[in-house]
């Protein structure tokens, strides 16, 4: 028997074998959860925020800990999708990404012509 992971925004819940990964159950359920590092705790694009079962996901690692303090978004209960380890029920929140914040610049691409023609 599996656990449930609920998914929000989406309000979604799928089911979960105990030691996958957060990232590992939203690939398997196409939910999408960038991981621009490829889940090598390099980056913090996996970041999640949890909302319920904080004791059912594994204990947080060092690195996990020292790169999540780069995450601009950070919550007392965020995580990175790649580094926590279903053990539990749990639901989770994928943040929504402040365009202004992200590292890569390819995905500002057009932001300032949307904002110009939406000003005429
Ligand atoms: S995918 Fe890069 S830290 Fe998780």
């Amino acid at each position: 028997m599996g656990y449930k992971v609920t998914f929000l925004p989406h309000n979604v819940t799928v089911e979960a074998e105990k030691d996958e990964t957060i990232l590992e159950v939203a690939m398997a359920n196409e939910i999408e959860l960038e991981h621009n590092c490829g889940g090598n705790c390099c980056c913090t694009t996996c970041h999640i925020i949890v909302r319920e079962g904080e004791q059912n996901l594994s204990p947080m690692e060092e690195e996990e800990e020292d790169r999540l303090e780069e995450c601009a978004e950070l919550t007392p209960t965020s995580r990175l999708g790649c580094q926590c380890k279903v053990h539990g029920d749990v639901m989770i929140e994928i943040p929504e990404r402040d365009p202004f914040k992200l590292d890569g610049l390819e995905e500002l691409e057009g932001y300032g012509n949307e904002l110009l023609s939406s000003e005429q």
